[in-house]
């Protein structure tokens, strides 16, 4: 019978019944291969009708699953970003717009809400009576390297610092939200967006690399030198910024962004320095607990804190509470953060896509930044290639409050 020719007639082919009901129907059936393969449709109706008309009027009750992934830049400030958004709201629903920011689909990114949510321990300190500043940095060894074309246009800041690290701001500010629902965590840290200021310039150090002789031939070039860098150009390859949470969790904690390109490591992490110990019960002042959130390489969570210096005495010593997943998950291997976010796609999960209004809120902070550093053509402050970048990015988060005993250095266990 499957083989046999057919024949569907519709008698009210214009009418309400076929628009909502029968042509979505015969959709479903052709796209889940259901149809027999040798089928032919007529259709009678009263008014005058065109298989054009049929679509046009069908459409909006088809229900296919349009989805669209779209990857930055979205746009280079508030007004270009807006008009954008506006142009795929005309084509797309929100709940078919995937915009990436791929630090989202990153193991230890995904790993905050749970580390925060899912422990009793950090809640009740995870506020401003205990946060003294909380930093959170990106590093990378190697320069522009021909990507200077794109990269010349947009600068460092819009490259990493408006989505990346400030996506994982979000994550450590916001609170808790209803539901692990898409919305509701999206809905919690627009709330926390709604609460920074737009950036001020005072608050911002940036800087360009040169090259640097006496390192490795990669490093013997400086941003000026790439070949896809016009001449002159004032772009930053370095920022460090001070954003504040103006909210009852966080009033007066600065958070310190910080981001470069050509700097002396491979690195992403996150860092809560915690305020000090009361008095000096040990003759001397205990340095700061941290926990650090090491996104790569290397992914680990550890809390820096004081402990006991095994032997006779009472000193206390800095250590660390240490869960490198390297040593701790030794068989498992961590999907790519572009992995897991296309599999979302295909899931229809947007928890870790930026809806609209988090993107507007995310350019408003750092639109009127941009214009005043464009506007003013400054030349960024030059740093050497494989150095740590402008030592007033340090000062700058001295200013903060943050403070580097630099007496511990944390050690791979992996590697011991
Ligand atoms: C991209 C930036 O979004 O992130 C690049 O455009 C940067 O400049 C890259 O190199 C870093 O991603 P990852 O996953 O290697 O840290």
């Amino acid at each position: 019978l499957w083989g046999q020719p057919h024949i569907f007639i519709i008698f009210g082919a214009s009418g309400d019944l076929a628009r909502k009901k029968i042509y979505p129907t015969i959709w479903w059936l052709f796209r889940d291969r259901l149809l027999p393969e040798d089928i032919h449709f007529f259709g009678f109706a009263r008014s005058p009708l065109t298989v054009e008309l049929i679509r046009e009027r069908t459409l909006p009750y088809l229900k296919v699953w349009n989805r669209v992934i779209v990857e930055k830049p979205f746009g280079r400030d508030l007004a270009s970003s807006d008009a954008l958004s506006a142009h795929l709201s005309s084509l797309f629903r929100e709940e078919q717009i995937y915009r990436i920011d791929h630090y989202l689909g990153k193991e230890m990114v995904q790993n905050l809400m749970v580390l925060r949510f899912g422990n009793r321990i950090f809640g009740p300190i995870w506020n401003r009576d205990n946060v003294a500043c909380v930093v959170i940095t990106f590093k990378e060894p190697f320069g522009t390297e021909g990507r200077g074309g794109y990269f010349d246009d947009f600068g460092i800041i819009r490259d990493v610092m408006q989505n990346h690290l400030l996506q994982m701001l979000c994550l450590v500010a916001m609170e808790k939200p209803a539901s692990t629902n898409s919305d509701d965590v999206r809905d919690e840290k627009v709330k926390v967006l709604k609460c920074i200021s737009p950036v001020a310039l005072e608050d911002v150090v940036l800087g360009q690399y040169v090259g640097n002789p006496e390192g490795p031939p990669e490093a013997h070039k400086g941003y000026l030198d790439d070949p896809t860098v016009p001449s002159g150009s004032t772009t930053a390859t370095f920022a460090a910024a001070i954003l504040r949470v103006a909210n009852e969790r966080w009033d007066g904690v600065p958070f310190v962004l910080r981001c470069g390109k050509a700097l002396n490591e491979r690195k992403a992490e996150l860092r809560l320095q915690f305020r000090d110990v009361a008095g000096e019960l040990f003759g001397c002042r205990c340095a700061r607990n941290e926990l650090v959130v090491r996104v790569q390489p290397d992914e680990a969570v550890y809390t820096k804190l004081m402990t006991k210096k095994p032997g006779l005495s009472l000193s206390p010593e800095e250590s660390e509470l240490d869960l490198t997943y390297g040593s701790r998950y030794k068989d498992v291997k961590l999907p790519d953060a572009y992995e897991r976010l296309i599999l979302d796609v295909f899931c229809g999960n947007q928890m870790h896509f930026v809806r609209s209004d988090e993107l507007r809120e995310a350019w408003r902070i750092f639109t009127p930044l941009l214009h005043s550093i464009e506007e003013r053509k400054e030349r960024p402050i030059p740093y050497v290639f494989g150095s740590r970048g402008p030592p007033e990015a340090d000062e700058l988060l001295k200013r903060a409050g943050f403070i580097y005993e630099g007496t511990y250095r944390w050690v791979n266990p992996h590697k011991l």
